[in-house]
């Protein structure tokens, strides 16, 4: 029986408009292009091969996506181009973080192309060889507006422009995208302007390295104290390696000659910046830079694990010992990819050897402190007034007075 109470059912309102009231879905998306935009080949050869749909859609999809990652990429590399003004850093924050879903995105669709078996691959390869994902112009752009630089990539991949050929427009592309500052250069000139390094100032270097040396020689005395001779000559041993590792960073000439062989990618200032962000995070001036160099660790993390699934993936189609339809040594060419040549950010994943225990942290200055409350252009986060007391105490460990 039908219901006697007549309902007002708004979601049944309004009226469909047809192609006369403007552009509609469809012409703005020009879906009448993308949709027309998978041409099988074994579908053109009679002998269609269902699984190459898939094939087509999911590399299309990662190019569109390639594309989105580039435009954010752009627009931050234009932000971070003029001096960064403190303002903007919530817009890179929201543009990197786009850019690290996007990726968790691609790393997690690679599953999809799995559902497609060896046997339903090797029906089709044929008709695409000798097209190769390692002719993907964006993939290339994206590396090098990233930072990838020329001399880092693997043997095999230091003249991937040869696929272009006569491309003029693509080669254009590239070369700009090599000679423009990259992400990392403009993160690594952002972090040598950090707050609080100058030697004439807060001085963090020079307090830091006092601290560190402070942190070993209480560990030294203690490995001393150690009754058991094998325990403390192996403790006295670790010591000096540590000691030397941290002298890698407070010699700026072994500093220089990692750099020179591509082992560390910041400046010697630089990396002083991230270190010295690191520590006093919670700070409100350094929140967000903090944030931001998380993001960028998020980044490198993610494009090599697309980079591993991606190989993964390719060990699963065509084994590790069969060329790539692009000519490479296929599954060999791809595992050499996943080496830390190809991290942008490495020094950042590299910081943790450095930190020190809370305790020993050198205590900010008042002068400092003060100055980590507010932006660079003098006004107060959250109109907190200025009585530098914002951010979190760092207990007073009592021996930075001593350090110059
Ligand atoms: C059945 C699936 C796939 C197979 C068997 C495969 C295979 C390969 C092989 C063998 C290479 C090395 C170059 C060569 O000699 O061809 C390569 C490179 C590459 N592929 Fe794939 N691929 C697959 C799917 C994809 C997808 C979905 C993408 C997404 C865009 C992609 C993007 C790339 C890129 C960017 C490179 C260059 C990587 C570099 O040089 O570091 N591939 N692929």
């Amino acid at each position: 029986m039908a219901c006697p109470v007549k309902h007002y059912d708004a979601a049944q309102d309004g009226e469909q408009l047809d192609d006369e009231a403007g552009m509609l879905y469809g012409e703005y998306l020009m879906l009448d292009k993308i949709l027309q935009a998978q041409r099988l080949l074994s579908e053109e050869s009679n002998k269609a091969v269902h699984d190459e749909h898939l094939f087509i859609i999911t590399h299309q999809a990662y190019e569109l996506w390639f594309k989105q990652i580039i435009f954010e990429l752009d627009s931050i590399r234009d932000i971070f181009g003029v001096v960064l003004e403190e303002i903007q850093t919530l817009e890179i924050l929201k543009r990197l973080n786009r850019i690290v879903l996007i990726l968790k995105v691609l790393v997690d669709q690679v599953m999809i192309l799995e559902t497609m078996t060896p046997l339903d691959f090797m029906e089709f390869r044929n008709y695409l060889r000798p097209a190769s994902g390692f002719q993907s112009l964006q993939f290339r752009l994206l590396e090098n507006k990233l930072g990838v630089k020329a001399d880092n990539r693997v043997k095999y991949n230091k003249n991937y422009t040869k696929v272009f050929g006569n491309d003029e427009e693509a080669l254009n592309k590239i070369e700009e995208s090599e000679n423009q500052p990259s992400l990392a250069i403009l993160v690594e000139r952002w972090l040598e302007r950090t707050p609080g390094l100058e030697v004439e100032g807060f001085n963090f270097w020079g307090k830091y390295e006092n601290a560190v040396n402070l942190l070993l020689e209480e560990q030294k005395q203690n490995a001393l104290n150690e009754p058991i001779e094998s325990l403390k000559q192996y403790r006295l041993n670790d010591l000096e390696k540590r000691r030397e590792v941290y002298e890698s960073i407070f010699s700026s000439e072994i500093h220089q000659a990692l750099l020179n062989r591509g082992e560390r990618r910041f400046s010697h200032k630089a990396f002083q910046g991230a270190i010295l962000i690191t520590f006093y995070r919670d700070e409100p001036r350094f929140n967000q830079p903090f944030q931001i160099l998380n993001l960028l660790m998020d980044i490198d993390s993610l494009i090599t694990k697309w980079r591993y699934n991606h190989v993964l993936m390719v060990q699963r189609m065509i084994g590790s010992s069969q060329l790539g339809t692009g000519g490479s040594s296929g599954y060999q060419y791809l595992r050499s990819t996943l080496s830390d040549r190809y991290k942008v950010f490495v020094d950042l994943f590299n910081l943790s050897t450095f930190l020190i225990p809370r305790s020993y942290i050198p205590r900010l200055s008042p002068d400092m402190r003060s100055k980590l409350c507010m932006w660079s252009n003098g006004v107060e986060p959250n109109g907190v007034t200025g009585n530098g007391k914002c951010g979190l105490e760092i207990e007073d460990n009592g021996f930075e007075e001593d350090i110059v």
